[in-house]
C-alpha cells in the first residue's frame, strides 16, 4: 500500500514532497507555518491579504494608524471612495512580509504567496501589480493566483525579470475557469507551472454558487485532467478541499495528481496564526456548526463556523484603516448593508447587519472563523487535555501524518 511519500512533485528542476499547505488569509497561514512546510520538503504559502495590517502586528510598523490618520476626515462619511492605498507603502509592507519568510527559509521546499484578486483595494490593477511584483523582488518562490479569474494577472507582471523563473499557479474550481485563464494569458507566452483544483469542501471563499454540494472534487479533477491530456498540456494538477488524511491524498496522487493542497488540518497547529481560543472552537465544532453563507462582500460564498462573532455584527465600516475590499469604484457591499440598517434604525447605538459582514475588520481580529467542511473531524486528530481542551498540534506532526500515514489512519500526537 502506497503513501504520499512514494510520490514527488516535479516543478522545473525541483523535486518536492507533494504536500502544499494552502494560503489562509489574514495571517492564518503564517510565515512560521510556511517555513515548516518548506523545511520538510513541501510547499508552504503565506498570504498577501491585508499585508500592511499584518506587518503592523509582526514588525511594529504603523501603516494602519498612518492610513487612518490620513483619512480620518472621512470616517463619518458613507462614501468611502476617497480612501486609497499608497502603493509605496503597500510595496514596503509586502517586502517586509515576504522578505522575512524568504530570509528565514531552510530546507529543500518552497514558499509561495497566495494572491487574491478579490482584494480589490480601491485600485484593483495597480495594487495587484505592486503586490505581485514586490513579492517577486523579495524573492518569493512562487505565486498562487486565488479568489478570482485573474484574466489579466500574468500581463501585470510580464515585464518583471523573474516572470519566467518564478513559479506561477492558479486556483480554479472548474474546467471553464481554467480554459478562460489559459486563453487570456496565452498572449504572455507563458503557461502556469501548476494548477490547484479546489473543490466545494475547501475553507475560505468558494469558487461555486450556493449549490456547492452538488459538485465533487474528484470529478472536476478528472474532467480537467482529461481535457489537459487531449490538449497535450503537461501541467501538474493539485487537488484541494476535503483531503483530510494521507490516504485521501494518496488516492489523488495515484490518479495522476502532481500534489495535494491542504489547509484545515493545519489550522490547529502552533504555527498557524489563529489564536488558541479560536483553535479550540475549530476542534469543538460539529458538522451542524458549519455553514456556507453569502456574508462575504466579495460575492463568493464562504464557509464559516456559525457561532463566530463576525456573523450578524453591525460594526461601522473601517475602510479608512483597512478598505481591502473596496472595489474599483470605492464601494463594498458591507457598506451598503450597514448604511441601510443605520437608516432603518435611527438613534440605535448597536445595529445588526445580517446579510453581509465587515470582512476586513473581522478577519483582522480572527473573528471570522472561516474553515473547511471537515473542521468537525479535527477533534479526531488530537488528544484531549485534562481540562477538556484539545491538544494543539505541531505543523511537523500534521505534515508528516499526511506524508507517511496509510489505511485512512490519522496519527495522534505523543
Ligand atoms: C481558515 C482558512 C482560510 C483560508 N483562506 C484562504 C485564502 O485566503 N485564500 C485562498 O485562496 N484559499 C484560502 N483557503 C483555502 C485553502 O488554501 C485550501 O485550498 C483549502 O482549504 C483546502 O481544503 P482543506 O481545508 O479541506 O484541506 C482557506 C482555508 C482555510 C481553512
Amino acid at each position: 500500500m502506497k503513501c504520499v511519500d512514494d510520490f514527488r512533485l516535479r516543478l522545473g528542476k525541483q523535486e518536492l514532497v507533494p504536500i502544499m499547505v494552502g494560503g489562509m488569509g489574514v495571517d492564518i497561514s503564517t510565515v512560521a507555518l510556511s517555513l515548516e512546510a518548506a523545511r520538510l520538503g513541501g510547499i508552504g504559502h503565506i498570504s498577501d491579504a491585508m499585508v500592511p495590517t499584518v506587518t503592523d502586528r509582526r514588525f511594529n510598523t504603523k501603516f494602519v494608524k498612518d492610513k487612518l490618520k490620513q483619512y480620518k476626515f472621512n470616517v463619518e462619511n458613507a462614501d468611502k471612495s476617497v480612501v486609497k492605498f499608497d502603493l509605496d507603502i503597500l510595496a514596503e509592507a509586502t517586502k517586509l512580509h515576504v522578505g522575512s519568510a524568504m530570509e528565514a527559509k531552510k530546507g529543500d521546499g518552497l514558499i509561495f504567496i497566495n494572491c487574491m484578486e478579490k482584494l480589490t483595494m480601491n485600485g484593483p490593477k495597480e495594487t495587484l501589480r505592486v503586490r505581485m511584483q514586490t513579492a517577486m523582488d523579495a524573492g518569493i518562490d512562487g505565486i498562487t493566483l486565488a479568489a478570482g479569474l485573474h484574466l489579466g494577472s500574468f500581463s501585470l507582471i510580464e515585464d518583471h525579470p523573474r516572470f519566467r523563473d518564478v513559479k506561477l499557479g492558479i486556483i480554479v474550481s472548474s474546467l471553464r475557469a481554467l480554459q478562460l485563464f489559459l486563453k487570456k494569458s496565452s498572449r504572455t507566452g507563458r503557461l502556469p507551472d501548476y494548477v490547484v483544483v479546489e473543490g466545494p469542501l475547501a475553507g475560505g471563499h468558494l469558487g461555486f454558487g450556493m449549490d456547492w454540494a452538488q459538485y465533487d472534487l474528484a470529478t472536476i479533477v478528472a474532467e480537467i485532467r482529461a481535457w489537459m491530456q487531449a490538449e497535450q498540456l503537461d501541467i501538474p494538477l493539485i487537488p484541494a478541499g476535503g483531503i483530510f488524511t494521507g490516504s485521501d491524498a494518496t488516492g489523488f496522487l495515484e490518479n495522476g495528481a502532481g500534489a495535494v493542497q491542504v489547509a484545515t488540518r493545519f489550522t490547529v497547529t502552533r504555527e498557524c496564526g489563529l489564536p488558541e481560543k479560536v483553535q479550540q472552537e475549530y476542534f469543538k465544532a460539529t458538522e451542524d456548526d458549519i455553514e456556507v453563507n453569502q456574508l462575504s462582500p466579495t460575492g463568493y460564498p464562504m464557509r464559516m463556523i456559525k457561532s463566530c462573532p463576525a456573523i450578524g455584527d453591525g460594526i461601522r465600516p473601517n475602510c479608512e484603516a483597512y478598505g481591502y475590499l473596496l472595489d474599483a469604484n470605492g464601494s463594498c457591499s458591507y457598506i451598503q448593508a450597514y448604511n441601510r440598517e443605520v437608516a432603518a434604525h435611527p438613534g440605535e447605538r448597536r445595529i445588526k447587519v445580517m446579510d453581509k459582514t465587515c470582512l476586513c475588520t473581522h478577519m483582522r481580529n480572527f473573528d471570522c472563523w472561516t474553515c473547511g467542511q471537515y473542521t468537525y473531524r479535527l477533534k479526531d486528530t488530537t488528544r484531549r487535555n485534562e481540562d477538556g481542551s484539545y491538544q494543539i498540534l505541531s505543523a511537523e506532526h500534521v505534515f508528516k501524518d499526511y506524508q507517511f500515514s496509510k489505511d485512512g489512519k490519522v496519527a495522534l500526537p505523543e
